[in-house]
C-alpha cells in the first residue's frame, strides 16, 4: 500500500496534523507551495479574498506523481469559510490522476462541513473519510487521538494485517 499526504499549511496547523497522521499511515508527504500568500496582513487579506472568490492561484509542480499511491489525502486549511485556494488548486490540476481519497481540513471553528462539501465536490468521486480538526482540538491536544483514528479509517485494507504466509515464516 502507498499513501500520499498533500497538504498547504501557511501558518503550521495543518503540518502538524499532518506529521502526526504520516507517522500512522507511513505516508509520503507532498508539500502545496503557493508563493502568493504569506504571513503579512496583505498575506491574510489576500488569502481570504483569493477564497471568498473562488480565486485558485498558481501552485509549484508536484514532486510526487499522484496515481503511484492507492490513497491520496488532501489537507489544508479553512480560508473565509471554504478550503484553502492552494489545495483546491492542486485538487483541479490532479483530478483526473487521483486515485482514491479522504479529506482533512484544519480550522477555527466555523464552516468545516461546508467547505468539506466544495472540496468534494471537486473530486471525481467521493472520499473515502473526512475529517475537521479545530483551533480548539490542537490546544487540548485532542487532535492527536481524532487523528489516529482517522488513520485506522483510511489505512487501506491491505496495511492491516500481514499475510498469512509471512507468519507461518516466521514462526517456522
Ligand atoms: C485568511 C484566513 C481566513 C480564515 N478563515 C477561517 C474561516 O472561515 N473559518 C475558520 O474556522 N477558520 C478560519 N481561519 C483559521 C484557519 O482555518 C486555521 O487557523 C487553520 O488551522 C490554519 O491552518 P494552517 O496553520 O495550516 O495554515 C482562517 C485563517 C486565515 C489565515
Amino acid at each position: 500500500m502507498a499513501v500520499l499526504i498533500a497538504f498547504y499549511s501557511l501558518t503550521g496547523t495543518t503540518r502538524t496534523v499532518v506529521t502526526e497522521l504520516a507517522r500512522h499511515l507511513q505516508a509520503d508527504i507532498e508539500e502545496i507551495r503557493c508563493e502568493r500568500y504569506g504571513v503579512s496582513f496583505m498575506g491574510w487579506w489576500r488569502a481570504a479574498a483569493d477564497s471568498w472568490r473562488g480565486r485558485l492561484p498558481g501552485i509549484a509542480p508536484a514532486a510526487h506523481t499522484a496515481r503511484n499511491y492507492d490513497l491520496v489525502v488532501l489537507a489544508g486549511p479553512i480560508w473565509a469559510w471554504h478550503p484553502c485556494p492552494p489545495l483546491r488548486a492542486y485538487v483541479r490540476r490532479e483530478r483526473a490522476d487521483l486515485p482514491e481519497t479522504a479529506l482533512l481540513l484544519t480550522h477555527g471553528g466555523s464552516a468545516g462541513q461546508q467547505s468539506l462539501d466544495a472540496l468534494q465536490a471537486m473530486l471525481a468521486k467521493p472520499p473515502k473519510a473526512r475529517l475537521t480538526v479545530t483551533a480548539a482540538e490542537m490546544k487540548s491536544g485532542t487532535y492527536v487521538e481524532t487523528v489516529a483514528h482517522f488513520a485506522q479509517t483510511v489505512r487501506p485494507k491491505s496495511a492491516l494485517a500481514p499475510a498469512p504466509f509471512a507468519v507461518d515464516q516466521c514462526a517456522g
